[in-house]
Formats: structure tokens, sequence, C-alpha cells
């Protein structure tokens, strides 16, 4: 008979290596992808550009509904667009980051995102690599696997200046503003009252500090196969 599909849940803060490795543990098991990070990176660039505040929860509530978040989910080439717009290059600008912790606080948008997620999640045929925040506690509880990844703040300022090399290397040159921006982002997306940044109960956690990217990938398929072999 072949496999159920598998679920796999995957937490942690910014610069631990979330991205790298769901997109690789996902390839190499034939798995989708989904990076809901840039969901809500998306949904904050449309409110960038139709002019909301995104300071003011009321009225990022009110238009949350509005704009339409298309996420592609082959981990070999995921795409995001909104409104049919390619969002990829424009939701890792400098601006949609430091405005994504207010928007994605915002409770309106959580359930909207989160019913997406899930419906994504519900269609993967073969199983998917859900990366995020509160993946394993909120969005997918049910997940087969769930891995929280982390990292000291060192390291994860020096993935993140080192990933933003070439794209903008005046930001990436600049390893203690970005140190001090993840931090930032860090407390506001842990402390926020709807679903923070946590770890699950049963999740198992994974510190990459010391990991090569290899070793994180390695680490994941091995849980991942054993947690197959359960069902
Ligand atoms: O993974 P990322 O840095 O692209 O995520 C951008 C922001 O989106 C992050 O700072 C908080 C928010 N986010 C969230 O609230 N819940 C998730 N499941 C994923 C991201």
């Amino acid at each position: 008979t072949a496999p159920a599909a598998v679920i796999v849940a995957i937490d942690g803060p910014a610069g631990t290596g979330k991205s790298s490795t769901s997109k690789a543990v996902a390839a190499k098991l034939g798995l989708g992808y989904l990076d809901t990070g840039a969901q809500y990176r998306a949904i904050t660039w449309w409110m960038l550009n139709n002019g909301i505040d995104v300071d003011d929860a009321t009225a990022v509530a009110d238009a949350a509904a509005k704009p339409v978040i298309v996420s592609g989910t082959d981990p070999a080439a995921p795409t995001i667009t909104v409104d049919g717009l390619d969002a990829a290059g424009p939701i890792r600008t400098q601006e949609v980051t430091a405005a994504v912790s207010a928007v994605s606080a915002v409770p309106e948008v959580r359930a909207l995102i989160t019913d997406l997620q899930r419906s994504i999640a519900a269609e993967a045929p073969n199983g998917i690599v859900v990366e995020g925040r509160d993946i394993g506690i909120t969005v997918l509880p049910d997940a087969d696997l769930k891995v929280f990844l982390t990292a000291s703040p060192e390291a994860r300022a020096a993935r993140r200046s080192g990933e933003l090399k070439g794209k903008d290397p005046q930001q990436a040159t600049d390893l203690a503003a970005t140190r001090e921006a993840l931090i930032k982002r860090d407390a506001a997306d842990s402390g926020r009252k709807t679903s923070p940044l946590a770890k699950a109960d049963d999740a198992v956690e994974v510190d990459t500090t010391e990991l090569t990217l290899e070793q994180v990938i390695e680490c994941v398929v091995t849980l991942i196969e054993g947690a197959g072999a359960e069902k």
C-alpha cells in the first residue's frame, strides 16, 4: 500500500534554518512545502501597497480578507502570489520585514491565514512540510512530526546576514543591526497574544547552532522516517 501522507510541522525563530531545511527535506522525501512566513509577508505587502496603516489593528482586520494569496507548494520552486501578482521578491524587502510582526499579530489575519494553511495541508497528496511559528501548536496540532529549531542569536544573525548578501549588500554588512532586528522581531512574535511563537510539548527541539545545514536536514529526515513508520 502507498505510504500515508505525512504532515510535518517545523517551527522556530528567524535564522534557524527553517526554510532551507524544510525545502530540502520536502524535496528529498517527495513532500509538498509551505512557507507560512511568506503568507504573512504577502498580506503585509498588500497592506503597505494599499495604504493601510499596519499599526492600526482595526484597519488591518477590516482589510484582511481582501487580498487573494496563493502559495505553490513545490519545494523545488515554491511560489507566492497576491491577487495574481508574483510576490516572491517584494515580500523580502526590509519594509515588509519591519511591518510583518504587527500585521501577523492581528487575530483576524491569523484566522484567515490559518484556514488557508490547513486547506493547503489537507490537499497535499503525499503530505507536506509546513514551516512557521505556530504550526505545531495552532495550525496543525495533529501533525505526524513536530520539530522546533533553535540557534544562538549570533548564529542566526550571521546566517540571515549571509542570505541578504547579494540581495542587499548594505544590509548584509551590518551584522549588529541584523542581530538587533532579529531579536526585536522574535520578541514581538513570541510576545503577541494570539498564537505566539512557541515550542509544542510534543515537538522535538533541534539546536542548529553547531550543525551544518546537511546535518540538520539529515536529522529531520531521520525523524520523519521514524514518525512515518509509527503510522
Ligand atoms: O519566517 P519569516 O521570517 O518569513 O516570517 C515572517 C513573519 O511572519 C514573522 O516575523 C512572524 C510571522 N509569522 C507568524 O506569525 N506565524 C507563522 N506561522 C509564520 C510567520
